[in-house]
């Protein structure tokens, strides 16, 4: 299992466990939050910690902590997730992230996303990873185009999680093969 990997300004590496600050203040903070389902009681947020330790124990891969060097020990979450859910396109391994406010649109999401799904490519020998948003997270999805995953409107789906009529259930769907890497 690898204790890191390096990008040209970041490093992603393992949890730590004085990460649970900065992690629970990114997630009180209502606009890093805007399009995911609220994470601010105490024992949820312990049982996702646990749940990202979980996936790292069974899988060997797993979210990434993403560091800043010289700068700070905690910017966000980035990583590779085997998707817990039955979706149309499950089984599937996404790419997700998750960043502190004060580092986004400096290109950290894209640059770490890139590491971590060119270790699923190669460490992993994965096929194929996808990622999905709500289309109202333009943040997001204009990270998906920028590492080169395509959507297919077709495999537009609704998101169990979300209740009917919600208005964060229906979601968009991108996908990238690792021939196209
Ligand atoms: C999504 C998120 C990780 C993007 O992080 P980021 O570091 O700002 O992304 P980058 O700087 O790498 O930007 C990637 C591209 O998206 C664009 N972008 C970033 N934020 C944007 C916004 N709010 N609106 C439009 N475009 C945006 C950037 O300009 C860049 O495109 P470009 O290369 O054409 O300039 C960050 O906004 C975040 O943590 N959001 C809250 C959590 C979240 O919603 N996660 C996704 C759940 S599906």
């Amino acid at each position: 299992m690898p204790v890191a990997l390096r990008t040209p300004r970041l490093i992603l590496r393992e949890w730590r466990d004085d990460d649970a600050e900065p992690f629970a203040a990114m997630s009180a903070d209502p606009e890093v939050m805007r399009h995911l389902p609220p994470l601010v009681d105490p024992d949820e947020i312990d049982a996702w910690i646990a749940r990202g330790h979980q996936h790292w124990h069974e899988h060997g891969f797993g979210p990434w902590i993403v560091e800043l060097p010289g700068e700070a020990r905690f910017i966000g979450m980035i990583g590779l997730n085997r998707i817990r859910w039955t979706l149309p396109f499950t089984p599937a391994v996404e790419a997700a992230w998750r960043l502190a406010r004060p580092y986004w649109r400096k290109g950290y999401a894209v640059e770490a996303a890139r590491a971590a799904i060119d270790d699923g490519f190669g460490r992993l020998g994965l096929d194929e990873i996808v990622a999905y948003t709500v289309p109202a997270n333009r943040a997001s999805w204009q990270v998906m185009e920028r590492l080169g995953m395509i959507r297919d409107p077709a495999e537009d789906f609704d998101h169990p999680s979300r209740p009917e009529g919600h208005p964060q259930r229906r979601h968009v769907l991108y996908r990238i093969r690792r021939s196209a890497r």
